[in-house]
Formats: structure tokens, sequence, C-alpha cells
């Protein structure tokens, strides 16, 4: 790959996020690949180059937002550009395939740089960021963040996961305090611990306020 390739990957996915606001803006991106390249620093025989271009890249052709990921056609163009060789590419667009969570269609990813990937960007769904973008990504879908009345599974199949949850409290079960247990490499399962609580503290405050208690 071009060795200018990771400033011009930044430079790509700002153009292809401009103006989301459903949790998926760039910085989410960019997140991601702050905590997969930490992860990779501790992971033995990750190749640090296709961990970073399939974080900067993993959301480019989201389905969520109009995109292929079968054909991955924007993070194809973007590799295409920066010379990447035919081996490189490969790598990348597998572990980029691999990274979505779907409920019980999920996988584990084939490769170690996917394994790292997925972390990443399943550690920006949980502690404060990931409480953060769960509201924000309900609030851009107009549903109420929280509805006592709500039947949900806490267990939903794919199809019953990607038709989303009535409301946002209802994805915490659905997805985010699963996530935790879901971490496939040692640095994403020690980080994941303390995210998680944060989740917990969370909810208990949530539903203290709900019902009218309060702390001192
Ligand atoms: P990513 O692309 O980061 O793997 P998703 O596309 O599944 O994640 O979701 C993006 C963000 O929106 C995540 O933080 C996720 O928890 C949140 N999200 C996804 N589905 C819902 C939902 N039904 N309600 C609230 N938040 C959601
Ligand atoms: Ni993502």
């Amino acid at each position: 790959m071009d060795a200018d390739w990771e400033a011009r990957a930044e430079a790509y996915i700002t153009g292809v996020f401009a103006a989301d606001s459903s949790g998926h803006d760039v910085w989410h991106s960019i997140r991601v690949y702050r905590t997969a390249m930490s992860i990779c620093s501790e992971e033995k025989g990750a190749d640090p180059v296709i961990v970073g271009a399939a974080a900067l890249l993993h959301d480019v052709d989201d389905r969520k937002l109009g995109g292929d990921p079968a054909g991955q056609p924007k993070a194809r163009y973007f590799l295409l550009k920066v010379h990447a060789t035919e081996e490189e590419t490969e790598a990348v667009l597998r572990a980029i395939s691999e990274v979505p969570f779907k409920a019980s269609g999920t996988v584990v990813p084939s490769s170690l740089e996917g394994k790292i990937v997925q972390d990443a960007d399943r550690l920006d769904a949980i502690g404060a960021i990931g409480i953060a973008r769960a509201f924000a990504y309900g609030g851009a879908h107009k549903r109420p963040m929280y509805d006592p009345f709500a039947k949900y599974s806490g267990d939903p199949t794919e199809e019953e996961y990607l038709r989303g949850s009535p409301d946002t409290i209802s994805h915490f079960r659905q997805k985010l305090l699963k996530l935790k247990g879901m971490m496939n490499t040692e640095a994403g399962k020690r980080i994941a611990e303390h995210r998680h609580e944060v989740l917990e503290s969370f909810l208990e405050e949530f539903a203290d306020e709900w019902e009218g208690k309060f702390r001192t």
C-alpha cells in the first residue's frame, strides 16, 4: 500500500460519513482504528496494516448507510487507489466482512486481524460512548428512549435484530450487554470489563430516575 494510505483513508472516510448523526460518523471509525491499533500491539502475529485499513474502512459499505456489504465497492475503490496488493485487498475485505454484529447471524472472524477489528468495533458500542451512540441511533430512527410496555426479545433472530428494537433501552439487552462475553482477544476482554460496568450502572440509575427515586 502507498506510504500515505492512513492519511488518505481518513480523508476518504471523512467524505463518506459526512453529515451522519446516527452514531456512524467518521469519529466512530477513527476510534475503532485507535482501539484496534492498541489491541494489535498486544496480539503477536497480527499485521498492523491490515488491522488499520480494515478498521478505518469497516463501515464504508455498511447496509445501514445504504451501502453494499456483499460487493464492498467503496472499500475496493479505496484499496485500489492506494495500490494495495491483491493479498492485502483480500485480507482487508475479508476482515471487514466478518465484523458486523447480526444477533444469531454473527460470526467469529476467521483471521486474527478480523477478530481485533471486531473487538474494537464492539468496544465502541459499550461504555459512555456506546450509550451515547445507542440514543443517537434511536433518535435518528425515531424510537422512544424507553417504552415500559415494549415487547422485545432479549434473544432476537438475525431478522428481528435488523428490524430493530422498539425502544433504545431494549437494545441494551438485545446487544450491548452481550458484547463483553463475545470478545475475541485478551485486550478486548480487559477493556470490555469496565465499559460493561458503565452500562450496568447507567441502567440502574436510569431505572431509579424513571421510578422517581433519587440518590443524594
Ligand atoms: P457497528 O457498525 O458499529 O457494528 P451497528 O451498525 O450495529 O454497529 O450500530 C451502530 C451503533 O448504533 C451502535 O452503537 C449500536 O449499538 C447502535 N444501534 C444499532 N441498532 C440499534 C438500535 N436498534 N437501537 C439503538 N441503538 C442501536
Ligand atoms: Ni462500526
